[in-house]
């Protein structure tokens, strides 16, 4: 018997009186996978994540997390994972350490193991001499880099990462992957959303969602093979999207396809 998937996603939907943020989208993240969405702006990225998380209760179809369904049994599906949320989520107020201290405690991490944990936890994102300053003070990358530990103290099965990397320079871009591989190492199950390129094709599989739908799936370069005329996942992307990836990402030449993908229309 296979053991059940670490995420399973059935025909997922959300609507928001007439709008479908997500309007059905299905896909299996296997234990120990790295699973990326990939998607422009508005497609459902971020309210899949929340539907899988317990945070947006789905209108339509069902999920579940390491087996536990979202809606039936939403406390032992927080329990299991942990999640950085595309918008920042520290109490920049507080120092690195005590905003440690609190999740370790709302997370019900035993008394006697806390002190422990906070100290492995600050070791792990390199910020051990920052551990008395204040968030406020950090960088993006040391921001995203704290909430990544976090998100680990309560040791997660699944960790759900939306736009981990998002408005960092590539040093921090390359600091937090750093520590992603190594997660993926020691065997980490990991769903992200990400709108770059390199880091959707790092991913074990890809899921590019548009309008709410899942448009491809598979592995980066069965994706690509399946396409005749992409020679990367950028190809793939606007062909199926109409869209350019973001822009930070975007080359001179994906400008053009993208371009001449919308029939030489400006306005997108
Ligand atoms: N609470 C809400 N109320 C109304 N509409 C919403 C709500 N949340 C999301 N939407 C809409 O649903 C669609 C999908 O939004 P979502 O945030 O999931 O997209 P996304 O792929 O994460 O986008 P981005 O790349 O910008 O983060 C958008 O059109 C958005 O405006
Ligand atoms: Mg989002």
């Amino acid at each position: 018997m296979t053991a059940t998937p670490a995420i399973d996603a059935r025909s997922l939907g959300r609507r928001y009186g007439d709008v479908a943020a997500v309007a059905d989208v299905s896909f299996t993240v296997g234990r120990g996978e790295f699973f990326a969405l990939l998607g422009p702006n508005g497609a459902g990225k971020t309210t899949t994540v929340h539907m899988l998380t317990t945070l947006v209760v789905p209108t339509t179809g069902r999920a579940s997390v390491m087996g536990h369904d979202v809606v039936a049994a939403p406390a032992e599906v927080r329990n299991t994972l942990g999640m950085v949320f595309q918008e920042p989520a520290l109490d920049d107020r507080l120092t690195a350490r005590e905003n440690l201290e609190i999740h370790a405690v709302l997370y019900g991490v035993p008394r006697r193991e806390r002190a422990q944990r906070v100290v492995r936890a600050l070791e792990w994102a390199t910020l051990t001499e920052a551990a008395g300053r204040r968030v406020r003070t950090f960088s993006g990358g040391m921001k995203r880099r704290l909430e990544l530990a976090r998100a680990l103290m309560h040791d997660p099965s699944v960790l759900f990462l939306d736009e981990p990397t998002l408005g960092l320079d590539p040093q921090g871009r390359r600091h937090l992957w750093e520590r992603l591989e190594a997660l993926r190492r020691e065997g980490m199950t990991v769903l992200m959303t990400t709108h770059y390129l390199h880091e959707a094709e790092a991913c074990d599989r890809v899921a590019i969602i548009d309008d709410g739908r899942v448009v491809a799936l598979g592995k980066p370069a069965d994706l690509v093979a399946e396409h005749p005329d992409a020679t990367d996942l950028e190809d793939v992307f606007i062909a199926l999207t109409g869209h350019q990836l973001r822009d930070e990402e975007a080359t001179p030449r994906a400008l053009m396809k993208g371009f001449a993908k919308r029939g030489g229309e400006l306005t997108r």
